[in-house]
């Protein structure tokens, strides 16, 4: 299957990346496509409709503000669009890209190492053959989960935004043990490893962080007291965080 990416940015440059085939790719400005197309292989073309020319499936890695102004370069010339770009619904793509099969789409930045959470919405597009030949894809990238839309922007706010709360705890835990006197170098590898493991740990103990948490608090211990100390504003940062997210989205 012939990939064509729609710009050439973060998202694009990771899904490249992941899916480690050539593609051809644009940009606003072409010599992004060129960089993207010289780190994968493949064309930076000059036109978006030059990447249609060339592509089986069409993913639009652009801003979401750029649908209409992107739809009217290439709506008549791709057969099947995947849709990263975010609140952007079905109805919309459908509007913009009348003649294609539509999927729309949310991975995150995890693509690139091949192990993304991806959102598809959970509409074949009237197509089962296509759907499954667009799940197959996805799925060399990551794990693809098949949900109702009206559920997408919970799912962003979740997996889409994930890897930046993450880096976020990351930086926040290494800055906590630099004020303390530790090496950043060193900090960084612990706390890296720390959440590398853990994450493991919760996928192997099939998500029950409850059980986790009362496993490493041993009452009376350290982690009890540290736990107090966080999971209030945790929860508080947590349930804001979704709460623009979803203001944004919706
Ligand atoms: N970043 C994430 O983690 C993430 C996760 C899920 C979904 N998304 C979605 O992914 C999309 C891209 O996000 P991003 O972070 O990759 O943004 P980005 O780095 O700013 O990339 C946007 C790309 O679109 C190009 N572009 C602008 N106008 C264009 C046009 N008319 N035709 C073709 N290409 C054009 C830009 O080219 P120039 O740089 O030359 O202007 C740039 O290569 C967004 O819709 C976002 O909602 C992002």
């Amino acid at each position: 299957m012939r990939i064509g990416l729609i710009g050439s940015g973060n998202m694009a440059r990771a899904l490249a990346v992941g899916w480690a085939r050539p593609v051809t790719c644009s940009a606003a400005q072409l010599e992004e496509a060129e960089a993207l197309a010289s780190l994968v292989g493949g064309v930076a073309a000059a036109t978006n409709s030059d990447v249609a020319a060339a592509s089986d499936v069409v993913v639009l890695c652009h801003k979401p503000k750029q649908l209409d102004e992107v739809a009217t370069e290439i709506a008549n010339g791709c057969s099947v669009v995947i849709s990263i770009l975010a609140g952007v619904t079905v109805a919309q793509l459908r509007a913009a890209y009348p003649d294609s099969r539509v999927y729309r789409i949310m991975p995150n930045l995890a693509v690139e190492i091949g192990q993304a959470t991806i959102g598809i919405v959970d509409d074949d597009a009237g197509d089962a053959a296509v759907f499954a030949d667009v799940i197959a894809l996805l799925e060399e990238l990551g794990d693809v989960f098949a949900i109702g839309e009206e559920h997408f922007a919970v799912l962003t706010g979740i997996s889409g935004v994930g890897p930046a709360y993450l880096a976020l705890v990351a930086q926040t835990q290494v800055d906590a043990a630099v004020a303390e006197g530790m090496n950043v170098a060193i900090a960084k590898q612990l706390v890296g490893s720390t959440l590398k493991g853990s994450s493991a740990l919760l996928v192997a103990r099939s998500n029950d962080s409850e059980q986790i948490c009362r496993e490493v608090a041993t009452p009376g211990g350290v982690t009890e007291k540290g736990l107090a100390a966080l999971a209030g504003p945790l929860r508080d940062g947590f349930t804001a965080a979704m709460n623009a997210v979803l203001g944004r989205s919706k």
